[in-house]
């Protein structure tokens, strides 16, 4: 299983790259915005921090807008892939895209038939957005469970980016199914680590240890 951070800030980057685990990174708008700096400025700067994959979102919704930000965006670097919105417009420049070699990542995916129709149009990654469906009592895992038996069963390449992850179940649940990629808030990185059991073991090894004579 692939981690992705889902962070534009740098920091948080470079702390789970400390880790040795990270294989990649989302952004979006809303992520960006809250930097404060211009948007390909801080693309720039995330994906000179990584190797791994980037992806980047255009903020047209018109597909000729949406093909021009993408093939603009897609120089910045070659780890760099494009967000598209699952949207009909979106899907077409997906098919352009794929055809010229640019790597995508549909998003703002909320059901099976939407990640169908985007492995069908191309797409290098599928984004269901697993925390907003849970925030409105719908079981996002199980839109995770169904992407992923569809795309076995036609042997689809297209990969699966758990995402809207919102805490440590997520990403469990996301295993278990066999996901490609979990992309994890730097907090829920933190959560995934951390256990009660382990500080309470630790501080009691430390204590014996004083016992011990030297
Ligand atoms: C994924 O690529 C998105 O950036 C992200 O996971 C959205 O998460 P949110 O629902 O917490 O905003």
């Amino acid at each position: 299983m692939k981690f992705f951070i889902d962070t534009a800030n740098i920091n948080e980057i470079r702390r789970a790259k400390e880790l040795g685990i990270l294989d990649g990174v989302t952004t979006n708008p809303s992520l960006v915005s809250k930097i404060g700096r211009p948007y390909r400025e801080v693309l720039t700067e995330v994906a000179k921090e990584v190797d791994g994959p980037v992806s980047a979102e255009v903020i047209s919704i018109e597909y000729d807008g949406m093909v021009k930000e993408a093939r603009d965006l897609a120089k910045i670097r070659d780890n760099i892939n494009i967000k598209i919105p699952l949207i009909e417009e979106g899907l077409r420049a997906v098919r352009t895209l794929s055809s010229e070699g640019i790597k995508t990542n549909v998003t703002l995916c909320f059901n099976s038939l939407q990640a169908l129709m985007a492995a069908k149009a191309g797409a290098t990654y599928i984004s269901p957005f697993i925390g907003r469906l849970d925030d409105i009592a719908s079981e996002g895992m199980e839109v995770v469970d169904e992407i992923s038996t569809i795309y076995a069963n036609y042997g689809f390449e297209t990969e699966i980016i758990v995402a809207s992850i919102r805490n440590p179940l997520h990403i469990k649940h996301a295993a278990l199914i066999g996901a490609d990629i979990a992309t994890i808030p730097f907090d829920v990185f933190q959560k995934i680590i951390k256990h009660p059991l382990t500080d309470i073991g630790i501080a009691r090894f430390l204590e014996d240890y004083k016992k011990i004579p030297k």
